[in-house]
């Protein structure tokens, strides 16, 4: 077969084609295919029908859809304007009520978060408060201290030049000479002499004058204080400077066995000025530059 004869016949067969598909369309708009009156229907039902009917129905058929939806649309908007007239006023907003709706989870955990820290922080601040309150019966400043044995005071003293310092009761240990104890026991107190007569008496650090810490001078063998010059001999009776007094004193407490503890907790006033019970001077030069009195 040609090129030509097949061409020929594809377009036949295109042709053909087409005119089955356009008498298939024109068969379904055909308002007489099924369904339709036959003439003679329609002449019966005109007779049965009055005029007004059939003008009607004339209208009706000449309505289209888009006149349908307007006159929907406006029959809405008529409604709304009416329901809008009948409830103008507004109505003020109220919030809903927390305890109606209940609690969200991110609520509950930020009220638990806050109140257990509330908590927390009240506790620390109540048992502060009860701390710095109740008394401290034993093991630092303002209680008892205990420091060790008669017999390891007095070694340290002498290890430590004449001076034997205990920093948990911020005092000073030396020694205190037998033959002083006479001028002593018309001077001190009793809680004081029970130190001295065992040959210890305790200093507090503080200085009378304006209460700096008051170290020992190895050389004098005083305490000098660098703040102002105040000199105390070795037992803290005042020897010169701008102080108003001698070094003021805890007692110490020796139990039988002859374990010492500082009661901190009372402080002895030191002794007045003029007061110099073992009489020592100093014993080489001064470590501050205070005159001596
Ligand atoms: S504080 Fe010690 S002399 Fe002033």
């Amino acid at each position: 077969m040609s090129t030509a004869a097949v061409i020929a016949l594809a377009i036949g067969v295109v042709v053909v084609l087409g005119a089955i598909s356009f008498a298939t369309l024109a068969r379904k708009s055909d308002v007489r295919g099924a369904g339709a009156l036959s003439s003679e229907a329609v002449k019966r039902d005109k007779a049965g029908r009055s005029a007004a009917d059939v003008e009607a129905e004339a209208a009706a058929s000449t309505r289209t859809g888009a006149d349908a939806e307007a006159e929907g649309v406006q029959a809405r908007s008529k409604e709304l304007v009416q329901v809008g007239a009948e409830d103008s006023t507004l109505i003020p907003w109220t919030p809903p009520d927390p305890e109606a709706i209940g609690v969200s989870r991110r609520q509950f955990f930020n009220r638990a978060t806050v109140t257990l820290m509330s908590a927390g922080i009240a506790s620390f601040a109540a048992a502060s408060f009860v701390a710095f309150l109740w008394p401290s019966g034993t093991g630092g400043f303002g209680g008892s201290v205990a420091v060790g044995k008669l017999d390891a005071i007095k070694a340290g003293i002498k290890q430590g030049g004449g001076f034997f310092y205990v920093p948990e009761a911020k005092s000073w240990i030396t020694a205190y000479p037998v033959e002083a104890l006479p001028a002593a026991r018309t001077i001190y107190t009793d809680n004081i002499l029970v130190g001295m007569e065992a040959g210890i008496v305790v200093l507090s650090q503080k200085c009378p004058h304006l209460g700096c810490r008051v170290p020992e001078c190895k050389t004098s063998q005083w305490f000098e204080c660098q703040c102002h010059g105040s000199q105390y001999n070795r037992v803290g009776e005042k020897k010169g400077g701008p102080a108003p007094r001698g070094m003021d004193r805890f007692p110490a407490v020796i139990s039988p066995t002859g374990d010492v503890s500082i009661d901190t907790g009372t402080n002895v006033t030191g002794p007045a000025i003029g007061v110099n019970t073992t009489g020592q001077e100093a014993e080489g030069p001064h470590c501050t530059g205070g005159d001596e009195h």
